[in-house]
């Protein structure tokens, strides 16, 4: 079934929303005000989901995606739309979602451009085999494998070093993982790079040691090897998605690698969350910084501290800070991390916020940046227990963030400003900045 379509508007998840005949339609890679034929692939009970048959009247943001691989590769949804305007679409995105999921109207800015291509200092590839070897993302919804050489949001370097490693592969014979029947071995190119230090961490995956793979470190050119901080071999019999198991082997050089933000050095091991975005991350600690105000009294408790990047910048200024963070490696960099800086005001503390926090009492201020899911009911009350007078939000899901907005509110928190930082270019995801304040 074909129809004509206008777009009204672009939601989380990255789809345009227009409606036929009281039917919410979603069409991806679309813009606002765009009149399309629409090829209706799928109807769901209240809504249908559609793809573009023709373009009849573009947008004037529309630009021509310099990506060969744009729509089919799952890693970029805007590569259509100008990066000025992408920046608008994430204000409205998030607006909406505030509005809709929470009848929360507070007024956004644009987040602030960042550099939009070459940005991502980590990277995950899977490693397939049919007739030849890919080294690629999914495809979109798909299991299938899809090869980009030249990715336009990875820095240069890490598609010269998939290219090297695809090549190595073909020309030493190596088994290759399917998943299917879960035999083969390796799995997945894991990549991290320190965009201050230039140094990179390389790690390779599969579901048991080969001692082969260590001769990768010889076929790169010298300039690469020059980067490379540490070649570690991770672990992963498991046939879930997971990415990495538990197990590392250091082949060579370090397990962890280095980035500076704001002049401070942070160490990063291999499985520690590191925001993927040096320069955006660097506005996101300078606005945290002031948006914190911090004071000489202020206790500040950093939850889901992760390496521990709020804790170390901010401690020069305050009292004392108390970082908790429930993964080891994460826990054990932040602890190194505060040794280097010579933060010694900063405790971290290993263990899931929904068990530590009931041992914490008194803070002037609390800063939270939970992954995707948000926070728990049993974080929000020990949040309302403590009832600090400042609470910091950072979240990455707007959906909820939305929900533990609204459920703030209802303690006797007030909305002193929301912001945005483009962490994501070329993709729908935003960072959001919250800073709340006790009536
Ligand atoms: C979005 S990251 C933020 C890390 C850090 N604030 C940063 O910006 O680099 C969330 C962190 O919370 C940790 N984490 C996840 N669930 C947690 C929990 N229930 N309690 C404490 N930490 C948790 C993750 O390991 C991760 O390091």
């Amino acid at each position: 079934m074909v129809i004509e379509l206008k777009i009204q508007k672009i939601i989380f998840g990255g789809f345009g929303l227009g409606e036929y005949e009281g039917v919410k339609v979603f069409v991806p890679y679309t813009c606002p005000e765009e009149k399309l034929l629409v090829n209706i692939k799928e109807k769901k009970k209240h809504y249908w989901l559609g793809e573009i048959k023709e373009i009849l009247e573009p947008s004037p943001f529309r630009i021509k995606p310099k990506c060969p691989i744009f729509t089919q590769c799952g890693s970029c949804d805007f590569l259509h739309i100008d990066y000025f305007y992408q920046l608008v679409l994430k204000k409205l995105i998030v607006s909406d979602t505030l509005q809709h999921l929470s009848k929360i109207f507070f007024p956004l800015k644009n987040p602030l451009p960042v550099l939009p291509f070459n940005y991502r200092n980590k990277v995950q590839m899977v490693i397939k085999k049919n007739e030849k070897i890919s080294i690629g993302y999914y495809k979109k919804n798909t299991h299938e494998v899809i090869e980009n050489p030249n990715c336009l949001i990875n820095p240069t370097i890490f598609n010269e070093i998939r290219n090297s490693f695809r090549q190595f592969l073909e020309e030493n014979n190596f088994e290759i993982y399917d998943e299917r029947t879960q035999e083969g071995n390796l799995r997945f190119l894991v990549m991290r790079l320190g965009m201050k230090t230039d140094k990179i961490l390389l790690i390779i995956v599969g579901k048991e040691y080969d001692k082969r793979i260590e001769r990768f470190i010889d076929f790169l050119s010298p300039e690469i090897k020059n980067k490379i901080t540490g070649f570690l071999y991770n672990l992963n019999p498991l046939p879930k998605n997971r990415i990495l198991g538990s197990d590392f082997i250091v082949i060579w050089g370090n397990p962890f690698y280095f980035e500076e933000l704001l002049n401070k050095k942070f160490r990063i091991s291999a499985n520690s969350f590191f925001q993927i975005h040096h320069q955006a991350t660097e506005n996101l600690l300078k606005r945290a910084w002031e948006l914190i105000a911090p004071e000489k009294n202020d206790t500040i408790f950093d939850l889901y501290s992760g390496v521990g990047i709020f804790s170390i910048i901010l401690s020069p200024y305050v009292k004392e800070i108390v970082g908790v963070e429930s993964e080891k490696n994460a826990y054990e960099d932040a602890l190194f991390n505060k040794i280097i800086n010579n933060c010694l005001n900063v405790n971290f503390i290993l263990g899931k916020c929904e068990d530590v926090l009931s041992q914490l009492t008194k803070a002037t201020k609390i800063i939270v940046d939970p992954p995707r899911k948000g926070l728990s009911p049993i974080v929000i009350k020990e949040l309302v227990r403590i009832s600090p007078p400042v609470i910091l939000y950072v979240s990455c899901n707007p959906a909820t963030f939305a929900r533990d907005l609204k459920t703030l509110l209802t303690f006797n928190y007030d909305i002193e400003t929301i912001e945005l930082i483009d962490m994501f270019p070329q993709t729908y995801h935003v960072e959001i900045l919250a800073k709340l304040v006790k009536k």
